[in-house]
């Protein structure tokens, strides 16, 4: 069971041009880099080619919990796999054979996260909860960082913990992203996520590192599960 709470630094509002240097800041007190990919498709916003992103992969000090905001995660997010993702989330809502996009990642060697948009429900994914390692419940839609926390999503969160603590084998982590910081993040906990993506919370933070550590610290607190 994964009770253990995750941090993972979305660098979407990091300078994208000293990212190794943007990494190495947070590299000491977080699990995971948040990396997001958008293709201007799925999403109305444009991160990284695969060529870029698999530097980046290569280059981070952390392992890479990718984030795919794209149309076609059928091909795609398989490579990501391939190439030293250590974990890849894909859109429920951009996938054509989810059980397929689930067994190809897996069999390139990374953990396998599902996502959900704010309009989707829970009951959406839940045929699917017990292959997957990761649960992502967005908490703005998806595209930008900087926007406001969803509380409205909160509801989804409590919903998807309720149905995986009766789990009795392996429970997935359950990840929130968009709009995470100090003011948010115990209210997420205590719905039952365990793993916080924080973007504009980490890099406008004048300590990166610290930031991380103390958003860490209010989840932990907050988490009754
Ligand atoms: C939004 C991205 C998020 C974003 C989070 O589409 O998936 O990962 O970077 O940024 P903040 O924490 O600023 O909302
Ligand atoms: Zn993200």
């Amino acid at each position: 069971m994964e009770s253990k709470i995750l941090i993972n630094p979305s660098i979407l509002n990091a300078d994208f041009n000293d990212l190794e240097n943007e990494i190495d800041k947070v590299a000491s007190t977080s699990d995971y880099l948040h990396l997001d990919i958008m293709d201007n498709i799925f999403v109305p916003n444009f991160t990284f080619d695969l060529d870029r992103a698999f530097e980046i992969i290569n280059f981070s000090k952390l392992p890479v919990d990718a984030h795919l905001m794209i149309d076609n995660p059928d091909e795609i997010a398989p490579l990501y796999a391939e190439n030293g993702c250590t974990s890849v989330t894909f859109h429920l809502e951009a996938a054509t054979d989810v059980s397929k996009i689930i067994r190809e990642i897996r069999a390139n060697g990374a953990k396998v996260g599902l996502a959900i948009k704010p309009a989707t429900p829970f009951a959406d994914v839940e045929r699917w909860i017990e292959e997957i390692d990761m649960l992502l419940i967005m908490t703005v839609e998806p595209g930008f960082g900087g926007q406001s926390f969803m509380h409205d999503q909160m509801l989804k969160v409590k919903q998807a913990r309720t149905f995986i603590e009766k789990l009795i084998e392996v429970k997935p982590t359950l990840q929130i992203d968009g709009g995470v910081s100090l003011e948010t993040i115990a209210e997420g906990a205590k719905a039952g996520a365990n793993c916080f993506v924080a973007g504009s919370a980490v890099y406008k933070s004048d300590k990166p590192a610290e930031m991380v550590s103390n958003l860490r610290e209010l989840a932990r607190k907050n988490y009754p599960f």
